[in-house]
């Protein structure tokens, strides 16, 4: 029987990860950063020494694009060295190990999807931190496996989808940058993937994971707003320089996901049917928080 120690079980994708464990009836712990700190090794080791378990899925980042910018040591904390002490701490306990990266190891300058195997040239700090921690985590354990995924949304946390539908459900206009292009990934999606990594475990090594199709963040704001009913000609299409950001982001950010597809790693549904699968509950949570 398999045992998981889910760290980042509160985030975005953590959130859908636990879900499908709980459904799956597997056996794991969730602890809270409060509780299980993973900058701090010897905290780690000694959760994983009580509960010893058996798969480690890191959800957990620092996910602060912009912030990372001028906190770089701090990010580098959580996507690094933190990342460095769960590959230690599985090597000793003879653990497996799936960390979740981001396309934004990539420069963004490509014309075709990018593949595992492309070349990595990250244009923020957020995306140097990111690719530390893969390398920290391959060179300390090569047998993990590291997901790079792209535009994730859900249920909880703050993302993308639920800021712009919130707006829509207020009838707000929305100004939206149409000059990067991506993949959004629903986190629901991807959760069933790692469970299925777990399940068929592949040979080790990175995969890439979003939904398919493509989109810019314009078209994705568009789609929401339709889907809720709300008046799709309140958003407006902008270009990423008129918003003088100091963080560069990726202008392409397409991920080949065929070594996925050729390890059976589960179907990749389209953006727009995971979308429409996952707006209601979206709905359903602003609802609930009283923000819409
Ligand atoms: N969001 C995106 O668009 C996107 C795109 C591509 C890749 N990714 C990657 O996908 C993964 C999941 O991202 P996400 O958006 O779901 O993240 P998120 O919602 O920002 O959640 C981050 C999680 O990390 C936990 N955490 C923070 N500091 C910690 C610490 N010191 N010790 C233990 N846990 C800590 C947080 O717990 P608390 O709530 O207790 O602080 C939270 O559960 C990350 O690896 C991220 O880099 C995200």
């Amino acid at each position: 029987m398999e045992r998981i120690l889910l760290l980042g079980g509160s985030g975005i994708l953590g959130t859908e990860v636990l879900r499908v464990l709980q459904q799956e009836k597997m056996e794991y712990v969730a602890p809270r950063s409060s509780d299980c700190d993973i900058r701090i090794r010897n905290l780690l080791i000694h959760f994983m020494q009580d509960f010893k378990p058996t798969w480690i899925i890191n959800c957990a980042a620092w996910t602060n694009v912009d912030r990372a910018e001028n906190s770089y040591q701090e990010a580098c904390d959580l996507n690094e060295m933190a990342v460095e002490n769960i590959a230690i701490a599985a090597e000793s306990a003879g653990c497996k190990v799936i960390h979740i990266s981001t396309d934004y190891v990539f420069d963004g300058e490509s014309e075709t999807p990018y593949t595992e195997d492309s070349l990595v040239n990250p244009i923020n700090k957020y995306g140097e931190s990111k690719l530390k921690g893969e390398r920290a985590l391959l060179a300390t354990l090569p047998e993990s496996f590291v997901i790079r995924t792209s535009w994730l949304y859900g249920v909880k946390g703050k993302n993308f989808v639920k800021t712009i539908a919130g707006k829509a459900l207020r009838n707000e206009p929305a100004r939206v940058v149409d000059d990067q292009v991506g993949s959004p990934t629903s986190a629901k999606d991807l959760a069933v993937g790692i469970v299925s990594i777990m399940r068929i475990q592949p040979a080790p090594g990175i995969y890439n994971f979003s939904n398919e199709g493509s989109c810019s963040w314009f078209e994705l704001a568009r789609k929401v707003y339709k889907n809720l009913g709300a008046d799709p000609g309140l958003v407006e299409a902008i270009e990423s320089q008129s918003l003088n950001l100091e963080t560069k982001r990726p202008k392409f950010s397409l991920l080949n996901k065929d070594k996925w597809k050729a390890a059976h790693l589960g179907p990749v549904a389209d953006w727009q049917s995971s979308l429409d699968t996952t707006l209601p509950e979206i709905v359903a949570e602003l609802n609930q928080k009283g923000e819409v």
